[in-house]
């Protein structure tokens, strides 16, 4: 009896320990991603207004900076049309430039002359830095979808347009990317402005018909209860005791089970995909799931769960403070205000976000969205960033859609910039 009390106190603390040890990330950045492929980089320490600091990324046509050097880099003068990449959940800077990918979008556009960027949100390995707080603060997790949106990303853009003396970009979200982008166009109506072209890869904002066998999960997490202001101020996915039992840990080995490893793909990242070529599996694991918190998982599932486009729910009480009513307000789509049609990315095989759902959206946002149905079969959710047939599939319509709107600009008289179109993919 004693001995085992004994045993079982000494557990404890190693149990602890375990539970504790923090994810190892991968060393190499998305900065040195780049330079193995071949580009050089500029990264930038920016912080939100409510004190988070992120790292985000600029690509750079490595020819271009040996040529310029430092007149070029540190000196903002007004170069080329910027284009700003944002990721998903989860995810970070790094699913652009996953190692082995072929023709990644990033590098068709710095090819085609375009001043890119990689935007990163609070929470993720470029975004787990505080002005007053650590990562390991409860409160550091405190965030949903909502303060990426109204937050993050209108600083990020800020940012750039500041550095570059730009009075707009053309922006690309894919997944949770294209819901921030709706989030602050419909919270931050003045932003309307600062966006030349968009266009979403996969995008989330209703979510209704998906059938990824996490929406089970939103009958219960999409309803609010009072655990939930616990369990969401945590970092989803940080555990090491999670990631290894998830199977996370093992498939950054370059020896493990590629079938396994892809399952466990297709199972949590919106269904089975035809295009996934076996040999990013490792480069994927080392650099996903990166941390996020629990509350943006939760605030997917109660967009599934209401049928809604709409603000966090934190309850009866703190909502009452926070919107002046006890249940959270939905997103108002009709402040969106594009000058070009958003472009909508979908597929027939997208787990997350159904035909239906595009067709919901497209139906309220009117000839505000222009829909591109990719019709392939097994094209699902990862295939927007990471299909071996990318080029044709995704880069070409959207460098289309892209220089068509630059050009049109230019025509105007209102992008301020001579840009040559390079020669066509
Ligand atoms: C950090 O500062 C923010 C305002 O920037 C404040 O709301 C928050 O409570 C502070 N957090 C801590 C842990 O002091
Ligand atoms: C890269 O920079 C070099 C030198 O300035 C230039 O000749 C080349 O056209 C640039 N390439 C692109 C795609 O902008
Ligand atoms: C809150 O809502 C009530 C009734 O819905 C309204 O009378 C009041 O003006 C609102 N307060 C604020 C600060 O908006
Ligand atoms: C949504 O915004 C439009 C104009 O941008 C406004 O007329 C309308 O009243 C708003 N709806 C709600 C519910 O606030
Ligand atoms: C949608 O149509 C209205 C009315 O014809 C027009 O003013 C607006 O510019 C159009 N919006 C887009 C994004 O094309
Ligand atoms: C798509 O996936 C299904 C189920 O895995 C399979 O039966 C079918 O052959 C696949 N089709 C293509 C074109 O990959």
């Amino acid at each position: 009896m004693r001995t085992i009390f004994i045993v079982s106190l000494l557990a404890v603390p190693i149990i602890l320990v375990v539970l504790r040890q923090p994810l190892e990330e991968s060393t190499i950045t998305t900065g040195d991603r780049i330079q193995n492929a071949g580009y050089s980089y500029e990264s930038y320490d920016i912080y939100t207004e409510d004190g988070y600091g992120l790292t985000i990324f600029r690509v750079k046509n490595s020819t271009s900076t040996k040529a310029e050097g430092d007149s070029r880099s540190s000196t903002a003068s007004p170069t080329a049309p910027v284009v700003l990449l944002m990721h998903g959940l989860s995810s970070s800077s790094d699913i652009w430039v996953i190692e082995g990918l072929s023709n990644p979008l990033v590098y068709d556009l710095v090819n085609q002359g375009y001043d890119v960027w990689l935007g990163n949100n609070r929470g993720n390995r470029y975004g787990n830095r505080h002005l007053n707080m650590t990562s390991n603060d409860r409160h550091f997790w405190s965030f949903s979808i909502h303060e990426i949106g109204t937050l993050d990303l209108p600083r990020i853009i800020d940012f750039i347009l500041e550095h570059t003396q730009q009075p707009s970009l053309h922006y690309v979200g894919y997944s949770q990317g294209t819901t921030v982008g709706f989030i602050m166009l419909s919270m931050r109506p003045e932003y309307n402005h600062k966006l030349k072209s968009i266009s979403m890869l996969s995008p989330c904002v209703i979510m209704i018909h998906g059938s990824s066998p996490t929406r089970h999960l939103a009958r219960f997490l999409g309803i609010y209860t009072p655990i939930h202001s616990y369990i969401g101020d945590s970092a989803l996915f940080r555990p090491w005791i999670i990631r290894k039992l998830l199977g996370f840990e093992m498939c950054r080995s370059k020896d493990a089970n590629a079938k396994i490893c892809s399952f466990i793909i297709f199972k949590l990242f919106g269904g089975y995909s035809a295009y996934l070529d076996e040999s990013l599996l490792p480069d994927i694991f080392n650099t996903h799931p990166t941390t996020a918190s629990a509350h943006q998982i939760l605030h997917l599932m109660q967009f599934h769960h209401t049928k809604k486009f709409i603000q966090y729910n934190h309850g009866p009480e703190v909502n009452q403070k926070r919107y002046n009513q006890s249940t959270p307000p939905e997103y108002n789509l009709s402040n969106i205000n594009p000058r070009f049609p958003i472009h909508l990315f979908y597929s027939g095989y997208d787990e997350y976000i159904a035909p239906k759902d595009i067709a919901m959206l497209g139906k309220i946002m009117g000839n505000r969205t222009r829909e591109h149905f990719i019709d392939l079969e097994n094209f699902s959710h990862i295939d927007f960033v990471w299909a071996s047939n990318i080029k044709e599939v995704i880069n070409r319509p959207l460098l289309d859609i892209i220089n068509e709107a630059e050009m049109v600009l230019q025509t105007e008289g209102k992008s301020p910039l001579k840009f040559d179109r390079k020669q066509q993919l």
